[in-house]
């Protein structure tokens, strides 16, 4: 049997109703870009992640970097954050016009780890504040990943952004619904990103982004800054972007944001399912921290041998993927940041021997055991593996 790595096919069959009713009202109300159906759904995304505003944007790569240009950091500022996530977080900060300060991950979570940024903090302090040893920039922001859908340790980063004076941006573009001590994802800090990549837990038919933030002043800023920089018709107060959500794009948002607690929990029971057909194997499975609520955006296990595992896999017809297989501090577009091979061994284990395996709501226990019985039979035939 093949199991894709995603189905979003099964997924519009279930709201294909919905979906062509809400695109129809667009097309006979011809607003395109933002309007009605994109405030409707910024009011309630905020409401899920308990802020008091959400924005609407283009992706979430122009959250990343409207909530942070929005911020009005001095030129060339620090912002710290892992190595292993999407190059999209931290061309966030290049665009802003600021620095990637690489900090390695912790080993359980993947997440940034607060030890280590804790520890660099004090490392590099210097008379006007901390400073990144490799390029002099002085610190000024953190900005952790909630990696595959789990939360980064946020309130410890809120703790340590109160110590050192730092802003605290969140990156959430894969935790749509995720939790930290019963608060969520999108809530911590200054401000969060999400993206609504169609692959994502809340998934657009195209691109689509949001920054969620509860201060008015930041919200008012972005708003401008996604419309070229204009709060009102023809006049315009600051250089801008044209980073607006699309209406299409705010009505097939709205009608999944209903689903999308049960599609959460479908996933969650999905990734229970896994930890069971797969104990006993040769892999290293996810680990939900303490007070987190992981969405299983990405199911990833981590193992010797994963090219081989995959392209066995890929021979039975089961889709599979590396989330991230270089880590972005080896990578040649930060090459000038002057980082090595070495300088962050959990983010560079984690690029050498993480897989994801499929992962959708609608995943089956026969689909699952599929992928389970493909993993065992390939340890059996590579016996000898060492086990994690
Ligand atoms: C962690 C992370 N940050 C940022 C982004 C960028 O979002 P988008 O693809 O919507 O621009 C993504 C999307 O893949 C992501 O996973």
């Amino acid at each position: 049997m093949a199991v894709p790595f995603l189905d979003l096919k099964q997924q519009y069959r279930q709201i294909a109703g919905e979906v062509r009713r809400e695109l129809d009202e667009v097309m006979e109300n011809t607003t395109f870009v933002l309007g009605p159906k994109v405030g409707a759904f910024e009011e309630r995304f905020a409401a899920l992640c308990g802020t008091k505003h959400c924005i609407g944007l283009s992706s979430g790569t122009a959250a990343v970097h409207a909530m942070i240009w929005a911020s009005d950091l001095p030129a060339g500022s620090g912002v710290i954050l892992p190595p292993n996530t999407f190059t999209a977080t931290a061309e966030g900060v290049v665009l802003a016009g600021h620095v990637p300060v690489f900090v390695d991950v912790n080993r359980n979570s993947w997440n940034l780890c607060p030890c280590r940024t804790e520890t660099f903090l004090k490392e590099n302090d210097r008379p006007g504040g901390p400073a990144d040893p490799k390029t002099g920039a002085v610190i000024r922001a953190l900005l952790p990943v909630d990696l595959y859908g789990q939360p980064a340790d946020l309130s410890a980063f809120e703790a340590i952004a109160e110590r050192w004076g730092l802003l605290l941006f969140e990156d959430a573009c894969q935790a749509h619904a995720a939790s930290l001590e019963g608060r969520p994802a999108g809530s911590f800090g200054t401000a969060a990103a999400f993206s609504f990549y169609p692959g994502k837990n809340l998934g657009a038919y195209g691109e689509g982004g949001a920054v969620t933030t509860s201060s008015d002043d930041l919200a008012a800023k972005i708003r401008a800054l996604r419309d070229h920089g204009s709060a009102q018709k023809y006049f315009y107060s600051m250089i801008g972007h044209n980073y607006r959500m699309e209406a299409f794009q705010g009505a097939v948002l709205g009608v999944k944001l209903s689903h999308l607690e049960r599609w959460t929990g479908q996933r969650r029971e999905a990734a229970r399912r896994y930890a069971d057909l797969l104990s006993g194997l040769p892999v290293e499975l996810p680990v939900e921290s303490p007070g987190a609520k992981h969405v299983y955006h990405l199911y990833a296990v981590h193992t010797e041998k994963r090219d081989d595992l995959a392209a066995f896999l890929k021979g039975r017809g089961i889709g599979t993927g590396f989330h991230y297989p270089y880590p972005l501090h080896l990578q040649k577009a930060y090459a000038h940041l002057g980082y090595r091979m070495g300088d962050f061994p959990v983010s560079e284990y984690n690029s050498s021997h993480n897989i994801t395996l499929p992962m959708f709501p609608e995943i089956t226990l026969e689909q699952q055991a599929e992928v389970a019985s493909g993993i065992r039979e390939f340890f059996g035939e590579h016996a000898g593996v060492s086990s994690v």
